[in-house]
Formats: C-alpha cells, sequence, structure tokens
C-alpha cells in the first residue's frame, strides 16, 4: 500500500474501527509513523503504539487538520458532520465511515473494486459504504457481466461489532450475566442481545424499513450505478462479535446459472469463492473474522424465480467492512492522483 509520505490522521483512533485501521497500517504500511490519533475529549492523553512507535491520543478539534493529508474518520454520525467539512476546508481528503454524507451528490460513496473511478469527482470528502453494503455489492457487480439485475432481497445477519465497542463489551457481560440467571438490561442494543436475534438496526421509518436497511437499498444504488434498482433488505443483529452475513437473492433479466456465477464470482479481485455443499463448506463469521475478503457460498438456483440466484455472503465488518475499504480507497486515490488536498 503507498501511503508513505502521506500525513494521515484518524478520527474514532480509539473504537472498534479505529483499532482495526491501526492493525492495517501496521500490516500494510509498515515503517509508517506520520501518523495523528484522535478520538474525544475522553481519550486526549492515551497512548497507543504504532509501528514500533508510542502516540499520544488527543481531542478531536476543528483545528486538528491543518498538517494532514488523508482524514479516516470512524467515529459518530455527528463528529463527521462536524469534522469531515473542517478536514476538508484545511485541505485534506476526508475518508469518512459515517451515513453523514454518503448520498450526497457531491460525494463518491466507493468500494474500489466496484467504482473505483468514482473517486476521480470528489471534492474533498469520500464516504464507505454501510458494512453490509459493501460485501454485497462485491457479489453483486461481477455478476452483471452475466446479465443486468433487475431486482435484489438481502437479509442480513449483524454482528455486534457494527455497533461498536459499547455493543461488543454488552453482548460480552449480557452473555455471563445471563447464564448466572441474572437479568439482560440493555443499553447499548435495543433488546436483549446475548441468546437472542433482534430484526432492528437503527431507527424505523415510516415505511416500515430501518434506517440501516434504508441505506443498504440507497447505497446499493448508488456504488452500482443503478438508480433504478429493485432492492429490499431486512437487517437483522445477530449475538456474534465480528463479521456479518447477507443471505442475498439476486432477479436477473435473463437465466444466469450457478456454475456461470461462481466463474464470474470467482474473478472478482478481494472475493472468494467457499462453496461446497459436499463437504459442507460454505462462508462463516468465524472464519471470515481478521480477514480480508469478501466470501460467498451457498450459491443455487433461487427456487422462486427462473432467473433468479441465490447466495450467501460473508466479511469481516470491521476490515473490507470498514477499515480495510476506507484503506483501499486511499491507495486507489493515491493511484488515480485523485488526493489533492493543500498538503500533496
Ligand atoms: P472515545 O474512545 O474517546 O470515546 P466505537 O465505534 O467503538 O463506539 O468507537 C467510537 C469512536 O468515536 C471512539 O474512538 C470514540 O472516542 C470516538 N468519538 C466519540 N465521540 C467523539 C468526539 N466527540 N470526537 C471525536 N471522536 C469521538
Amino acid at each position: 500500500m503507498d501511503l508513505q509520505g502521506l500525513n494521515l490522521a484518524i478520527v474514532g483512533a480509539t473504537g472498534a474501527v479505529g483499532q482495526e485501521t491501526l492493525r492495517l497500517i501496521e500490516a500494510r504500511c509498515p515503517g509508517h509513523t506520520n501518523l495523528k490519533l484522535l478520538a474525544s475529549k475522553r481519550s486526549a492523553g492515551r497512548t497507543l503504539d504504532v509501528n514500533g512507535k508510542t502516540f499520544t491520543v488527543a481531542e478531536t478539534t476543528d483545528d486538528s487538520f491543518d498538517d494532514v493529508d488523508i482524514v479516516f474518520i470512524s467515529a459518530r454520525t455527528e463528529d463527521s458532520r462536524r469534522f469531515g467539512p473542517a478536514a476538508a476546508a484545511a485541505g485534506a481528503m476526508v475518508i469518512d465511515d459515517s451515513s453523514a454524507f454518503r448520498m450526497a451528490p457531491s460525494v463518491p460513496l466507493v468500494v474500489p473494486e466496484v467504482n473505483g473511478a468514482d473517486l476521480d469527482w470528489h471534492d474533498g470528502i469520500v464516504s464507505i459504504p454501510n458494512c453490509s453494503t459493501t460485501p454485497l455489492v462485491m457479489a453483486a457487480h461481477p455478476l452483471r457481466q452475466a446479465s443486468p439485475i433487475r431486482r435484489i432481497v438481502a437479509d442480513t445477519y449483524q454482528s455486534v461489532s457494527g455497533a461498536g465497542g459499547a455493543a461488543m463489551n454488552e453482548l460480552r457481560d449480557q452473555t455471563r450475566t445471563i447464564m448466572h440467571g441474572g437479568p439482560a438490561e440493555p443499553e447499548a442494543q435495543p433488546q436483549q442481545i446475548a441468546f437472542n436475534v433482534i430484526p432492528q438496526i437503527d431507527s424505523f421509518n415510516e415505511s416500515g424499513y430501518t434506517r440501516e436497511e434504508q441505506k443498504m437499498i440507497e447505497e446499493s444504488r448508488k456504488i452500482l450505478h443503478e438508480p433504478g434498482l429493485a432492492v429490499s433488505a431486512t437487517c437483522v443483529r445477530v449475538p456474534v462479535f465480528v463479521s456479518h452475513c447477507v443471505a442475498a437473492h439476486l432477479e436477473f433479466d435473463a437465466p444466469v446459472s450457478a456454475g456461470e456465477a461462481r466463474e464470474l464470482l470467482s474473478q472478482m479481485p478481494g472475493l472468494v469463492v467457499h462453496d461446497d455443499p459436499t463437504a459442507s463448506a460454505y462462508p462463516m463469521p468465524v472464519d471470515a473474522a481478521g480477514r480480508d475478503a469478501v466470501f460467498v457460498g451457498r450459491i443455487r438456483k433461487d427456487a422462486s424465480h427462473p432467473n433468479g440466484l441465490a447466495m450467501w455472503i460473508v466479511t469481516d465488518n470491521l476490515v473490507k467492512g470498514a477499515a480495510l475499504n476506507a484503506l483501499q480507497i486511499a491507495d486507489a486515490a493515491v493511484a488515480r492522483g485523485a488526493v489533492h488536498g493543500k498538503q500533496s
């Protein structure tokens, strides 16, 4: 990854995605120490080690970005709304993990393997998609070579890390409490998450969909450049720490065989086909956690439609679902000459 020489800032460095970003910087940019680690006032003064150097976390302020080339923001949406424009105004390229700017017409929403060319028209801020949208479009995109997609129905099984470190702690503590006969007492999640599944992620809108489901619908259309694509989603939180799963049903203009789909998917960069029913081989969260790829299995004709395909998609939501996608955007932007902040 060619980020050497660039000054990088990470807003939310102490959070679940921020920590994964630092791990990936160590793995992919060894020796890179031009880093500024930012979080809330609560974390100011805390130290974190990256690439053999000890950094002191600072409080994020509007003035944090003067000497920065690329800013990764993974904090609360309101933090993105405040610090994203401030960082862009200071001349940095902002790669934002929140929903704050994703649907703004002037902001590219990018999965580099799918629509990396959209980086060419950014105006200071680039958004990364919701952590369930990314694996869905990674699997849908290559199949368009076989036939245009008419409709997608996607049902998710999303881990608690998608809701941040507090939700991970809640699953751990609640599991222990319930095992000892105690009460669930949900705080970070809207309902009990241990030994349960919750068919609600984020709040409901008037149509009966949740905002998470609406994000999957709208973001998929934007990334695939298919504004009229029919998409429906049901997003469900499950008691898993890391990795999101999507059961996806795709309907095409013409029939697409499972074999043809397997072939096209296996040629897609960043995607691994793991699909052998005879050996009970299919992707699962425990296997995907900590890995870079989007994994696809259970590829089969959809029995309910002659032009339909069903599949099962799994990825680490903190890696390709968030931190890795953000770093790949930075890398692709450098390669395309699209990092044009004042520092560069
Ligand atoms: P902090 O640890 O100081 O609260 P997660 O997604 O795991 O919940 O992490 C959220 C991240 O967003 C944390 O790094 C958190 O920092 C950071 N954050 C929360 N509030 C702010 C803020 N006002 N300014 C900058 N970062 C913030």
